[in-house]
This record gives C-alpha cells, structure tokens and sequence, in this order.
C-alpha cells in the first residue's frame, strides 16, 4: 500500500474543511433561503436541523474517511466495502462518486461566471445606467448583461477554461501543497473580503431604506410560517448545502487525516467557521444591500428572484451607483470566486482520490483524466440551462440526503453504534456527550428518512411526470455516468482481490 498524503498542519486542515463548506451557499442561498422561509424564525428549524442532523453527520464523514484513509481508502466505494462486508456496499458506494462529480460539472461553471464578473467590475466593464431610472429599467442593462453572458457567450467559455485550469493547478499540487496552501491564503481573504463588504453596506441609505432595515426585514421572525413542513424542509437543505454533507467531500478531505488526530474539536471548528461566515456573513451583505437600496417592498421581489438574480443583476446594480462601486463589485465577485474555488477543489477530489487510490495512478494522471471527463460533461450544462437545474435536483439535492441516510445506517447500524462511537472519539480532547450516541443511532436517520420521504411524496411525482428534452439528456447522461462509475468500481474491487 503506498503512502498516503497527510495534512501538513491543524489549521491547515480547518482552513481547508471550512474552504469545502464555505462557498456559493453561505452569500447567497442561505440569505434568500431565509428571507423567503420565515425570516428569523428559519433559523429555528435551521438551528434543530443543525444540531440532530447536521454536526452528529459531520462528525460521521470525518470518522468515516479518517478510518479508510487508514486503511488506503477515500471513498466510499472501498470504505463500506470495510465498514460492511456486503456485495452490494461498494455499488452504493459509487453514489459518493457519483454525486460530487455531477455537481461539479455544474458548480465550476457558475464559478467561472464570479471570475468572469469579477474582473468586468474591475475594469468597469459593467451597465452604469442612469440612477434615476425607475427600478425595472434601472436594473434590465444587468439582465441583459447576465442573459448574454450566460448564453454562453466565448468570452464565458474562456473564464470557464480559465477556472477549470485554476481548479487543475491548484489539484496536481496535491493535498498539503495544493489545497491547504491555498485555503491558507484564501479563507482569511474571503473573510477580510466579507467584512469590507458588510461595513460598506451596513453605510448604505437610499431614499428606499436602510441597510438596518434590510437587517430587520431578513431576521424579522415570522413565526406562522414554522406551520409549513416546506420551511423545516428548506432548512434542512441549507443544512445540508452549506456544511457539504453528504457529497462525499468531506469523506475524502478527511482521508488525509492523521490516525489518531482529534476531528471531534476540528470538525466543530470548521463547521462554526462555516456558520460565522453563513449567518454573520452571508446574512449582513446582499440581502441588506438590496433592501438599502430597492426599499423593502421591492427587495422581497429581489430575494424571490433568486440567488443567481440576487448575486449577477441586484447586487452588481447597488455597487454601480456607489462610490468605488467597481472595486466593491470586484471584492464581492472574487469573494465568491474563492468561496467556489475552495469547493469545487473540495468535490474534484473524490473522484481523484478514487483513480489514486484504487487504480494506483499518479496524482497527475488521475487529475488530467477527472479534469477532461469533466470538461465533456460540464457541456451540457454549460448549454442547456434546464439540465442544470435537472443535475442539481438529482445530485444536488435529493441523492445527497439519500446518500448520508445511507452513510448513518452503515456506519451505525451495520459497522456497529459502539464501534462507530469508538471510532469518533479516537484522538479527541474532548468527546462528544454521550447524548449524541442516541441521536446519531435513532434521530438523524429517523429524521433523514421523513425529509425524504416528504419529497418523495410533495416533489418526486411533478417532476417525474413532465421532462423536455434537455431534462431527459440531463437524465440520461447521469445514468450514464453512474453505470460508469459501478462498472469501474467493479474493476476496482476486482483488481484489489487478484492482489490481495
Ligand atoms: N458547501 C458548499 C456551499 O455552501 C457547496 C458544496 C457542497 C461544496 C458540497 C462542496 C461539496 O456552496
């Protein structure tokens, strides 16, 4: 068995494991997430999912890729082959290929759109329409401007090859000298990038409103709407999104932990990063900004107009009327650029991991071929809007809570509660109370399959009944790709009996 990559440092590892959480989520899905799902009272069911779903789950990937990557693994192909001595583990396995590397078809193209945008603001390369134009006309230049970047346009395509050579760059420099390095440089960054931007917006007046309106209209606690199972639904989802669980990224960047290193206190240390830069952040920036500058009533327009529309059209619109405004849009694009960036490096590695580890390939080889793999898939995507939105529902959303069902019921139910338990504390300063032993044994798989079985129930049906053709190349495509990756996972497991 070859040696295995470490993680040169502690913070390193933290940096790194923040960097996977923290992206495009944090600044802007969680904001209009919570300002369309009760305001302030999100964060109540936003809070309980947090505490019985989401951290007991991160402390399970991090136990679980710590424990393969002990024993040569990083993904869980080969994990639940050793968790569960079952045929069939290996194949349910392949879903934690399969999920990180369709979203990242995805997800590096809207990344690419922040390095394109970014370096638009900063040569003022923008609309600066007339600030007295009324709303709608005032902000169409910015539509435009989106529509016609996204169609895609070659000057899109060319950000997109920019960022896919960023992404392999920073990838062929491996784990310590790739990833961490520049977690190290990008998280603080992104951090003092937020802070200028909140205190820039925080100054904000128009004749519309205030930023500290914006404040009261997103926090303000609308508490009937707790009544509706959709709210605890988005939250859980946010949940999920924004701590990357059940991806198997976080499996992976967790397989280059040293044997007995504490991930108890470092996994909470990443997650509270996360959520500093989430609730504190996220929540102080553009949601603010469009009330400051919009009022509110129009600002509820904004925040139902979407992330995407909130991100390229609202915000970019407000810094066009400001002072210094393209350097503010400069810092608010790469400050999303760098929040992608840290997580689409975080979603390339499983699959790498994977040739490495399995098909013992060098890292460079195994991240030329992830890379060109991608790149073809990434076409349809790029091309078809609506098979976007498809690979993101199925990958993005519904195969992820599936997946961590999955993972909570091998590990603690088939692996064993106690061993699993074992397995968590092994190394930690402090360990985790005993209460969580019950909830990762009973509550968060309980409560995994009510939110997927709600779906199923309120979603799955609409959108199996209808598909148009870029839905069903979008479907056809990820079978595809999940046959494939059974088919080599096979080979993997084929290879590794011959040998052993
Ligand atoms: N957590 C990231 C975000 O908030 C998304 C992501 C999911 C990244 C899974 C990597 C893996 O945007």
């Amino acid at each position: 068995m070859a040696q295995r990559e470490h993680w040169g440092s502690r913070i390193g590892l933290i940096l790194a494991m923040a960097g996977n959480a923290v992206g495009l989520g944090n600044f802007l899905r969680f904001p209009t997430q919570a300002a369309e799902n009760g305001g302030g009272a999100f964060m109540i069911p936003y809070m309980i999912a947090m505490l019985l779903i989401a951290i007991p789950l991160m402390w399970t990937e991090w136990a679980i890729g710590r424990y393969g990557g002990a024993k040569g693994h990083g993904t869980t192909p080969a994990i639940f082959k050793l968790l569960w001595k079952n045929p069939l583990s290996k194949y349910i396995g392949a879903l934690g290929l399969f999920i990180p590397f369709v979203v990242l078809c995805y997800y590096i193209y809207i990344e690419s759109w922040t390095l394109g945008y970014s370096v638009f603001s900063l040569l003022g390369l923008l609309p600066h329409p007339d600030p007295n134009l009324p709303q709608s006309q005032y902000l169409k230049p910015f539509q435009e401007f989106l529509t016609n970047y996204t169609k895609p346009s070659p000057t899109a395509y060319l950000f997109f090859l920019l960022t896919v050579a960023f992404n392999g760059y920073i990838l062929y420099k491996g784990i310590k000298g790739g990833i961490e390095k520049f977690a190290k440089v990008a998280m603080p960054t992104l951090f003092i990038m937020a802070l200028i931007l909140m205190v820039r917006v925080i100054l904000i007046e128009s004749p519309n409103g205030t930023a500290v309106q914006g404040l009261d209209f997103l926090w303000h606690p609308n508490f009937q709407q707790l009544t509706n199972p959709k709210v605890w639904l988005a939250a859980a989802g946010q949940v999920f999104f924004t701590l990357s669980l059940g991806f198997g990224a976080i499996i992976t960047y967790a397989s280059y932990i040293r044997k007995d290193e504490d991930i108890v206190a470092s996994g909470l240390a990443s997650a509270s990063l996360n959520e500093l830069a989430e609730v504190i952040l996220g929540g102080s920036i553009a949601i603010p900004a469009a009330v400051a500058f919009f009022g509110v009533m129009n600002a509820t327009e904004v925040a139902q107009s979407g992330a995407f529309n909130l991100a390229f059209v609202s915000l970019p619109a407000i810094f066009s009327n400001l002072t210094g405004g393209n350097f503010l849009g400069f810092i608010w694009f790469f400050l999303l650029f760098f929040a992608g960036a840290t997580s689409s490096v975080a979603i390339s590695m499983p699959i790498i991991a994977f040739l490495e580890d399995e098909f013992n390939l060098s890292r460079k080889l195994a991240v030329t071929i992830t890379l060109i793999f991608m790149f073809l898939v990434a076409q349809i995507p790029i091309f078809m809007p609506k098979a976007l939105d498809e690979m993101d529902f199925w990958a993005g959303t519904f195969f992820v809570v599936l997946f961590a069902l999955l993972e909570v019921v091998i590990f603690f139910w088939l692996f064993g509660g106690k061993r699993a338990w074992e397995e968590i504390n092994r190394g930690a300063l402090f360990k985790v109370p005993r209460f969580y032993y019950f909830v990762l044994k009973y509550i968060t798989p309980l409560s995994l399959f009510l939110i997927l079985a709600a779906w199923s129930i309120s979603d799955l049906p609409s959108k199996l009944a209808h598909g148009d053709l870029q839905e069903w190349v979008a479907r056809f495509v990820m079978v595809f790709i999940l046959a494939l990756q059974m088919f080599m996972v096979y080979l993997a497991d084929r290879r590794r009996r011959k040998e052993g």
